[in-house]
């Protein structure tokens, strides 16, 4: 990289341009910071600093939070919304307090072992309370380094959160944690933002590989979108006994079949080794079937495609006995009768299980 490195150019800017005066920075109280980066978690800094001066006024440090009644604790977080935090949070303090500490931890392993700290979190707590070198990794670091490294790839997913957790750790600086760890949330939340980033006031614009290639508005890339290719097919649900499902249309009436035909597909390709219903019926099968006028049309998303499945009812008329139709091939029976039950008991795709289980409480 460049004469300065980017965590150094990063602390400069903080130091000059970034944020002083919150009310959880100048401490080192690793308590009054955790309160803080809970809080900023999902809201916004305007909105948090009020709530955040009345939680501290009332719970000061770990053992008032530990040993407050959980209703006051969420009437205080009453407002800022995802009250999953508060909850978390007062049963960190429990577990804290539970073993003897009155103060928070400022190692990040440990902290991340407490309910609601992830690794993001902690890395940030340890590095504002004690100058620790961790990484954090939010929303909006990932953005900040998937520009400025031209990143490609979704930073949701696991192999590229994993090398930028790597990348980020690899940035920090020997020393100035604090700063560094200010800099680069004070960045992504004022200068490289979401949309219309000011990069003529950006410290790292001499390095920018997004912006060298003049293509920030394609990093970071977006969560991929729904699969786009659309396949159709119809599939039977041909029933027997003592019902029929064709009944609504056709002569007969009672209590819905007892028995549907289904067959295991081979072990490999879509829906593999599970049981499925019919799709290529024989000639002499669907002579034998009485079918239901309308057919039932059920979407399901695959990873590259979606399924258009076109479910036609039908009603087995052929000759009534229990042999019929059943398959088996090189010993494994491969087509067969099921009741509801005894198919729901079976490997179904998940599509047809919902269709069976919407029977059984018909
Ligand atoms: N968002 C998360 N942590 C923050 C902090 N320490 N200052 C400002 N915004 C933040
Ligand atoms: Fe973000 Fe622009 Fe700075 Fe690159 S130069 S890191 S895109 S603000």
């Amino acid at each position: 990289m460049d004469s300065e490195s980017f965590s150094a150019r990063l602390i400069a800017w903080q130091e000059q341009h970034g944020r002083h005066d919150l009310p959880w920075q100048n401490t080192t109280d690793p308590y009054r910071i955790w309160v803080s980066e809970i809080m900023l978690q999902q809201t916004q800094v305007t909105a948090v600093i009020p709530f955040y001066q009345r939680f501290m006024a009332r719970f000061p440090a770990i053992p008032a939070l530990a040993l407050a009644p959980v209703d006051e604790v969420m009437a205080h977080w009453s407002g800022l919304g995802y009250y999953a935090r508060a909850r978390n949070m007062h049963k960190a303090a429990q577990v804290v307090f539970a073993q003897n500490y009155s103060q928070l931890p400022t190692d990040p392993l440990e902290l991340e072992k407490l309910p609601g700290i992830g690794r993001s979190t902690a890395a940030a707590i340890a590095a504002f309370s004690s100058g620790h070198r961790s990484a954090i990794l939010d929303g909006n670091v990932k953005r900040v380094l998937a520009r400025h490294f031209a990143i490609p790839g979704f930073p949701g997913t696991r192999a590229i959160e994993n090398a930028m957790w790597t990348l980020a750790e690899s940035l920090l600086p020997d020393k100035k944690m604090e700063s560094y760890t200010q800099g680069l949330m004070d960045l992504g939340a004022t200068v490289c933002t979401r949309s219309r980033p000011k990069c003529v006031r950006c410290p790292l614009q001499e390095t920018c590989e997004a912006l060298r290639l003049e293509m920030i508005e394609k990093y970071p890339e977006p969560r991929p979108s729904k699969p786009r290719i659309e396949r159709h097919a119809r599939a039977w649900l041909i029933g027997r006994g003592s019902g029929s499902v064709a009944s609504k249309h056709h002569v007969r009436s009672g209590p819905e079949p007892e028995e549907f035909l289904l067959e295991l597909r081979p072990p490999s390709g879509v829906w593999g080794g599970l049981w499925c219903l019919p799709e290529n019926l024989c000639p002499e099968l669907e002579a034998n079937l009485l079918t239901e006028k309308e057919p039932q049309l059920i979407e399901h998303s695959f990873t590259h495609f979606k399924l258009f499945l076109t479910i036609q009812k039908a009603q087995w008329v052929g000759a009534n006995d229990l042999q019929n139709l059943i398959v088996e091939e090189s010993g494994q029976t491969v087509r067969n009768w099921f009741t509801l039950d005894e198919a729901l008991g079976q490997g179904l795709p998940a599509p047809l299980r919902k269709l069976l289980q919407g029977l059984k409480k018909n």
